[in-house]
């Protein structure tokens, strides 16, 4: 691939990304940042941003008008894409931008990124989502594929949604483990052991749904009919009401997959209305 890739902000996004696309062989010619490092510029921008042909801006969501604003005075190469790893932002500069001929859009990792150095590992099995001018989106598909991603086309005009599909996805999962672990935990089983089963328990289940689909990887109570199970559930966290509370919400939702699967109609019935008891 022939892009010259210039990225600003080296923190965790924005180091993971240029080791995971210089690992894939695309030339970044900068990484810019607040302070410098090795390897980082900073203060009056180099020149060799002016010979990229895409910008890449992983400062954090507060930041990036500000950064996108500086680079309509900044030595762009003529026709430069301009791209940001922001999932929930649109930014107006990014409309500035478009007018003085830079196609911009959103190159958005569905990836916690905490370690350069184990980032094109973990890139390699990612989704990006992007979005954004034709020309953006054919780079950002480049790029995608030279770290050995795969993209996600974010509709237009349904980018929130999408954020919080995946603020759903990777953030609630560990709420739920942390409230799992207070469960046991009061339980009397040490924080260590319940972190570490519980977080077992969460990757296999994890592994299984992205394998195999939601109904397929459904297992436990709801997914069996089983409504005695559910019920003695409900009366063990009968002193933990936001626990029992989320607890019987997430098991409604459980209901139509059980369905789907095969779970006999009567026992989900059943539970159904177990569930709603008070
Ligand atoms: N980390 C993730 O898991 C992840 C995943 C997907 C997408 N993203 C997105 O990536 C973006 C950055 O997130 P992050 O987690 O990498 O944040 P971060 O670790 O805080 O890094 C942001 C970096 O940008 C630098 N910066 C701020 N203003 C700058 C400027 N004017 N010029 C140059 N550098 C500047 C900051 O420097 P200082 O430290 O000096 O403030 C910091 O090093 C966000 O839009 C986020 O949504 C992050």
């Amino acid at each position: 691939m022939t892009a010259r890739v210039f990225v600003v902000g080296a923190g965790r996004a924005g180091r993971a990304l240029t080791h995971a696309l210089r690992v894939g062989g695309v030339d970044v010619v900068g990484l810019h940042g607040r302070q410098p490092g090795v390897g980082i510029t900073s203060g009056e921008w180099p020149s060799s941003l002016a010979s990229a042909t895409v910008v890449l801006v992983t400062v954090r969501d507060a930041e990036l008008d500000g950064v996108l604003r500086d680079l309509l005075a900044a030595p762009l190469g003529a026709g430069a894409v301009v791209l940001h790893a922001s999932g929930s932002m649109e930014p107006p500069s990014l409309d500035l931008l478009r007018t003085r001929g830079h196609p911009g859009g959103t190159f958005h990792p569905l990836l916690p990124l905490t370690d350069p150095t184990r980032a094109a590992e973990q890139l390699h099995r990612a989704w990006i989502g992007i979005d954004g001018d034709e020309g953006a989106r054919a780079i950002s598909r480049e790029l995608a594929a030279a770290i050995g991603a795969r993209v996600l086309e974010i509709p237009a005009g349904a980018k929130a949604r999408y954020h919080a599909a995946a603020v759903i996805a990777s953030n609630f999962p560990i709420v739920l483990l942390a409230m799992a672990t207070r469960v046991l935990t009061s339980a009397g089983v040490s924080e260590e052991a319940a972190r570490g089963a519980l977080g077992t328990l969460l990757t296999a289940a994890a592994e299984n749904v992205r394998a195999a689909g939601p109904s397929a990887a459904l297992t436990g109570p709801v997914a069996r009919g089983d409504v005695e199970t559910v019920r003695a559930h409900l009366e063990a966290l009968a002193d933990a009401p936001e626990v029992l509370e989320l607890y019987r919400a997430m098991s409604r939702e459980a209901l139509p997959l059980a369905e789907s699967a095969g779970a006999d109609r009567g026992r989900l019935e059943e539970m159904r209305r177990v569930l709603s008891e008070r």
